[in-house]
């Protein structure tokens, strides 16, 4: 069996750029609170024409670009998003579509702020199963549509943006293991319910009880950060960079403190995109990709948790 090896990175971020001293002007809130609390400043947020399906794509030609890879030599395609275009068809056939790729396997994965990680095992297993070679693996997220711009305690910590990797069968490591979870008890911890929503809040919009979700994803993260190493025999020092999932500077800096690992070895960018859900770990791993800190042979963990509740990591050897 050959190893999922990822070619190529590539992201996307929208033009608009939302501060949070603008979030001051509409709620009650202040740029310190933020910072202190999230470690978000800005974030980007979606032109009015633009959708999920634009983000995805031009992520994704970078993708290609950055793995000498034709889209017509894709044979799966993947996109993790929680805000699809369409109720169907799913967002990775309108990507499949504007890329000119027809026949080969195209969905959606639904698993929230984890979806990239839920997508980059999928494809992992198709390519180390031989049915697949070449995936292309999208997280994307138009997040201001489905924010409460009322609401203080949810609408300052999302953003929008895209992210994408090819992945390739290879005779190199690559992907090395990937771990999913979900525990559906907590559905309402974090969720956007048309059926019956919270009192008081909007139908279809995000509602969040943050403390709650916090404290589970620092439980959770420190668990599955223990079960990667001990499935593969890996001490911390072993892994050269931390790419999470980019809800909250302390969240992150805890799952760091658990590894031994000092901040610069993680790659942040809260602080510029605030959480953008599925999208956020490939912005944050073709970020250190296209800045030089993620060297080839890297070890590189990937690890989010999100609505479900879901939580999953991937390492792999870039
Ligand atoms: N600006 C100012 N005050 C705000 C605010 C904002 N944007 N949002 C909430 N507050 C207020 C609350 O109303 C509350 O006021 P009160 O004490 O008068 O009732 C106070 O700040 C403290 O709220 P609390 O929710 O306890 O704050 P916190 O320290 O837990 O921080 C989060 C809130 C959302 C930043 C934090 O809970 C968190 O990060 N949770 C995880 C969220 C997450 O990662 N979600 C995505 C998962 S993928």
């Amino acid at each position: 069996m050959s190893y999922a090896r990822v070619l190529g990175t590539g992201s996307f971020l929208p033009e608009r750029v939302v501060t949070n001293a603008d979030l001051a002007s509409t709620v009650d809130t202040s740029d310190e609170w933020i910072v202190s609390r999230t470690g978000i400043r800005e974030r980007r947020i979606a032109g009015p024409g633009e959708t999920t399906c634009d983000l995805a794509e031009r992520a994704a030609r970078q993708a290609l670009d950055a793995a000498g890879c034709l889209a017509s030599e894709i044979d799966l395609v993947i996109v993790a998003t929680t805000t699809p275009d369409r109720v169907f068809p799913g967002t990775a056939c309108l990507l499949q579509e504007r890329l000119g790729i027809h026949g080969p396997a195209a969905f959606d994965v639904q698993a929230v702020c984890t979806g990239f990680v839920y997508a980059l095992a999928i494809a992992e297993k198709f390519i180390r199963t031989g049915s697949a070679k070449r995936a292309l693996v999208v997280g994307a997220e138009t997040m201001s549509r489905i924010v409460d711009w009322n609401d203080r305690s949810t609408c300052v910590l999302f953003g929008d943006g895209a992210g994408a990797v090819v992945v390739g069968a290879s005779d190199e490591q690559g992907i090395l293991s990937s771990h999913l979870h979900a525990d559906g008890a907590y559905k309402d911890l974090l969720t956007v319910s048309t059926e019956t929503p919270e009192r008081g809040a909007a139908s279809g919009r995000i509602t969040m009880r943050g403390n709650e979700v916090f404290r589970m994803a620092v439980t959770t993260l420190d668990a599955l950060v223990g079960e990667t190493l001990a499935v593969n025999d890996l001490k911390k020092a072993d892994i050269r960079w931390l790419v999470p999932h980019q809800a909250n500077i302390r969240i992150i800096a805890a799952t760091a403190k658990r590894l031994g690992m000092a901040m610069d070895q993680v790659i942040v960018t809260v602080d510029r995109h605030g959480n953008t859900s599925a999208a956020s770990i490939p912005l944050a791993f073709d970020s250190g990709v296209r800045d030089g800190r993620i060297q080839r042979g890297d070890v590189v963990l990937m690890e989010a948790f999100g609505g479900g509740l879901t939580w999953g990591s991937v390492l792999l050897r870039y």
